[in-house]
């Protein structure tokens, strides 16, 4: 039996955390995606050993690692790939710019969605073509692609869809059933699916991920999908991410760049990873517990406050909440104002919006909380 203690406060400011360093230290700072626990003991130790070894020289991808990966996206997601079909990359982000480019025609269209992590915009908009957001539509609190909605948006120029699943920030995991209605919509307009599954590690009990590659053999020659430990294992600065793609000349065409303006990937994340994939599971398992018991908390305290709106969190630690309400053009500043900085809604396109980061210690949550129900006397 293992036990891992995710209640002990550890203290962040001043080690350059984003998260932590960007406001006052009287300020709560629940915003940035990272977590206030300490990795699991397995990645920390595989780290040191390698430490020890004291020369840290240009580093190719472990021996097996693809292989490890294959073996654990099978035992995790019941989906069954072959090794070479997997490529490493330093970040899940920087994928996002180079796929727009690499997968897409100068003059075509990009499809993404509205809202969501900023990033998926981002890219769409950097790559120079053309692009649209598809509206999700919220049915009780759950963001949805509606694939009508993806019809309608599509062009004769369109070539790519920029999907997220589980979703950030709207927190839902799209079911099979979903899944398979938005691959066939892909399918009947011929676009490429851009699928960032980042956050697939961290689905609450009683979801299950699918990755949306896995649904139809249409659907794994036309996806790239985008997967990383490092959300679920919390080594977000140590990086490492990697595409699945079956398609071979869309892996080739994903690959340009690679080693070159998107620079090979370091020494301790493939460590860190191989570490997490191989022995972290027990982690994993406790870490979800313990999710799972702050997001009983938070829905909770948003029940007491009609003000605010929780949508359903069906995976990760970050709850997406509706402050329209109030009526603010930035309903961020309230919070702030009283003590705890939370994700303004307008990054991800929906500004009487809010994203807060529960991967805290329960004193840390718990103290947060009281300063939000604080910050609504008046409303
Ligand atoms: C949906 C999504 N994609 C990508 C990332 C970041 O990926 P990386 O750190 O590998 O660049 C995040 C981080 O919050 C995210 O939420």
């Amino acid at each position: 039996m293992h036990s891992f203690n995710f209640d002990k406060p550890i203290n962040r400011l001043q080690t350059d955390s984003v998260r932590w360093d960007k406001f006052d230290p009287h300020i709560i700072p629940l915003w940035v995606a990272d977590m206030d626990f300490a990795s699991p003991p397995c990645v920390i130790e595989a780290l040191k050993q390698r430490m020890n070894h004291e020369i840290f020289g240009y580093t190719h991808a472990p021996e097996g690692l693809k292989e490890h990966i294959a073996t654990y996206l099978a035992a995790q997601y019941q989906w069954k790939i072959e090794p070479e079909w997997i490529v490493f990359v330093p970040s899940l982000v920087s994928s996002l710019y180079s796929l727009a480019k690499n997968l897409t025609d100068p003059q075509s269209h990009i499809l993404t969605l509205q809202p969501v992590y900023h990033h998926l915009l981002h890219a769409a908009q950097h790559s120079g073509r053309d692009y649209s957001q598809i509206p999700l539509s919220t049915q009780d609190y759950r963001l949805v692609l509606d694939p009508e909605s993806i019809s309608s948006s599509v062009k004769s120029n369109s070539e790519l869809l920029f999907f997220c699943n589980p979703h950030n920030p709207g927190g839902a995991v799209y079911t099979r059933e979903e899944l398979t209605q938005i691959a066939k919509v892909c399918e009947q307009h011929d676009l490429i699916l851009c699928s960032d599954e980042i956050h697939c590690g961290m689905v609450y009990p009683s979801q299950i991920h699918t990755p949306i590659a896995s649904i139809s053999e249409d659907a794994a020659e036309r996806t790239i999908t985008l997967m990383s430990m490092n959300k679920t294992f919390n080594i977000p600065g140590a990086g490492l991410a990697w595409m699945v793609c079956k398609n071979k000349e869309l892996r080739k065409r994903a690959m340009r760049d690679l080693g070159t303006l998107i620079p090979d990937p370091q020494i301790f994340t493939y460590i860190a990873t191989q570490s997490a994939l191989l022995h972290g599971e027990p982690w994993r398992q406790a870490l979800m517990d313990y999710l799972d018991s702050n997001r009983q908390l938070l829905k909770t305290v948003m029940g007491d406050l009609p003000q605010l709106r929780l949508y359903q969190m069906e995976a990760s630690y970050l709850g997406w909440i509706s402050c329209e309400q109030l009526k603010l053009d930035d309903p961020s500043e309230l919070f702030l104002n009283h003590g705890v900085a939370l994700q303004p809604g307008y990054m991800f396109q929906q500004p009487d919006h809010v994203r807060i980061n529960i991967a805290t210690p329960k004193d840390t949550l718990n103290a947060a909380l009281s300063r939000i129900r604080e910050s609504l006397v008046g409303f």
